[in-house]
């Protein structure tokens, strides 16, 4: 058998709960951790040594920035398959003085699921075994499991009726755990709000394995759990979520258009007013990537309409006639081909090896007034001139307003515009200029500064960014302070969750005063 063969079984054996682990593992941590694994009925685990590895631990890794050799290595990857097994998970890592990294779609911007700070040694476990979503088309909810994707959700979904759907982000291969934990904006949220919004009931196993629901994890955890961040309360092990009513068909479009930069910045500049004001039903988002091509620039706008075409096109065309919609341009189809579509998928959502892979930095920033059509025009030229990137307009308004801001502690309700999504992307090929390019995106944030949100600058968990601060932990499990507090409060803590970053603290403690779960942007418990 060759070396690549040998390698896809292994890959197969672990994907499919059986064990691929240990075989070689060097030091009696290793070998310590093992028999825990193994006494608590974990059976799939890889260390170093063994072949599947490193394809286990790249698997989802969807920023390859943190495939990168000086970054550190857990001393096992390990793949539970039950609840219990999750559990025992935890017990052993912690046991093994080991931090604890849990990961379930890999597509934390900061890489926050698969490393730690300062080489603190770490085991991550991986939820893609964990990924059982079950719906119930009579009450119109779902169990989840964290570790299923949004597309694997989706679908299922999809199968169950044409009539349900389930409010999240656009990118099939994200997983539960992290977006739930983070918020979770989609095309249907200013219809439904965030996929946080719609959590009914959560499964949670808490620093000593202690397995909490609603009721028994108390309002604070509860309320924290649904938008404050991943990684700092325990292992959201399942998600009871909310289905919502959708039509049979519904309407979708991507419009594309090119020309000056004057051109294009008035059609951003007018976007500002529509976007945000539309009827609930509308989602219309803008696409802009950077650079230019003899001497224009490109944008797409991106949309869904619950309804038919006619209605679509009426209010389209009324509401927005600088972009000059066209019949042609809209399509109907059902809610679930819809996601595919917005995918970037014309089939196969639920596979959750598809992602696409990059080296990459974002941040991102929310927008309260319009933005005066002089200054787009200086924006759009700014972009032009970058680096491989975009950035991405995500319209707010409807029901994401009528939320109250302190209702879960994702703040960015009524009074916010809009969200900006900032990337920039490079390839192998680029590394040397990596630094080049995440100094120009710095310098585009910098630049942006007069137009956005103030005091605090705003930005969304979801689109983590470690120029915020980062908590520097040296020790597995933390060691917090108020010191730690006051300088997580006054950096990302506001920018992520402003005023409601003290009761996250406050949940934090009551959940996990020992600091267990944490990274380098996680909530700081008081005591320690
Ligand atoms: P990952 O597994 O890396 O986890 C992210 C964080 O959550 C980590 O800190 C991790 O420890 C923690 N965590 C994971 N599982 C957990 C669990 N079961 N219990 C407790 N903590 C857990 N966002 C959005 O709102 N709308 C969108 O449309 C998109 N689109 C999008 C596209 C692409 C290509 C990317 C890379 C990202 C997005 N995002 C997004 C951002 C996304 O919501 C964010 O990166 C999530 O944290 C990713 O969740 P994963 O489970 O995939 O990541």
């Amino acid at each position: 058998m060759s070396s690549i063969a040998a390698l896809l079984v292994c890959l197969f054996l672990s994907l499919h709960q059986r064990t691929c682990s240990g075989a070689g593992a060097d030091g009696a941590a290793a070998h310590n951790l093992s028999s825990c694994l193994v006494s608590h009925g974990v059976t799939n685990f890889s260390f170093p040594t063994s072949p599947s590895y490193a394809i286990l631990l790249n698997s989802s890794i969807s920023n390859l920035r943190f495939t990168l050799p000086g970054v550190g290595k857990p001393t096992a990857v390990v793949l539970p398959a039950s609840r219990d097994g999750l559990r025992g998970a935890v017990l052993c890592a912690r046991g093994g003085s080991l931090a604890v990294r849990v990961r379930s779609g890999g597509h934390s911007y900061e890489g926050l699921s698969y490393t730690t700070e300062n080489h603190v040694p770490f085991v991550v476990i991986d939820l893609m075994n964990l990924n059982r979503v079950r719906v119930d088309p009579g009450s119109a909810t779902a169990w989840a499991e964290s570790g299923a994707t949004l597309g694997e959700l989706y679908y299922t979904v999809g199968r169950s009726s044409r009539s349900l759907a389930f409010s999240a982000g656009s990118c099939s291969t994200v997983g539960l755990g992290g977006i739930i934990s983070g918020g979770g904006f989609g095309l249907l949220s200013r219809k439904f709000a965030l996929a946080a919004d719609n959590v009914l009931d959560a499964v949670l196993i808490d620093p000593n394995g202690k397995i909490l629901s609603r009721s028994t994890m108390g309002d604070d955890v509860f309320w924290a759990i649904r938008g404050g961040g991943g990684g700092s309360w325990g292992v959201v092990y399942a998600w009871k979520l909310r289905l919502v009513p959708v039509p049979r068909n519904i309407t979708v479009f991507t419009v594309g258009r090119t020309g000056p930069v004057e051109l294009v910045a008035g059609l951003i500049y007018k976007w500002q007013f529509v976007g945000p004001n539309l009827p609930d039903d509308f989602y219309l988002s803008v696409y802009l990537p950077t650079g230019s091509s003899d001497g224009n620039v490109s944008v797409s706008l991106e949309g869904q309409v619950l309804g038919p075409k006619h209605l679509a096109l009426s209010v389209l065309t009324q509401s927005f006639p600088e972009l000059g919609f066209m019949e042609s341009d809209l399509t109907e189809i059902s809610w679930v081909e819809s996601t595919a579509k917005f995918a970037g998928l014309s089939k196969h959502l639920p596979n959750r090896w598809l992602g696409f892979k990059q080296y990459s930095k974002s941040k991102s920033d929310y927008v309260q007034t319009p933005i005066s059509r002089r200054d787009m025009v200086n924006i759009v030229r700014y972009l032009s001139v970058g680096p491989q990137g975009s950035i991405i307009l995500d319209p707010y308004g409807g029901a994401m307003a009528r939320i109250g801001s302190n209702e879960t502690p994702f703040p960015y309700r009524a009074g916010n515009l809009y969200s900006i999504q900032y990337g920039v992307y490079w390839d192998q090929s680029d590394l040397d200029r990596a630094g080049e390019y995440i100094g120009w995106l710095r310098s585009l944030h910098m630049y942006m500064t007069p137009h956005v949100s103030k005091d605090p600058r705003a930005a969304y968990v979801n689109y983590l960014d470690l120029d915020l601060g980062t908590n520097n932990w040296t020790s597995p499990a933390g060691r917090s302070s108020e010191g730690a507090v006051k300088r997580a409060r006054s950096s990302w803590g506001a920018a992520y969750f402003g005023s409601n970053f003290d009761r996250l603290v406050k949940a934090k403690t009551l959940v996990d005063p020992g600091n267990v779960f944490n990274n380098a942007q996680s909530i700081p418990p008081l005591h320690y």
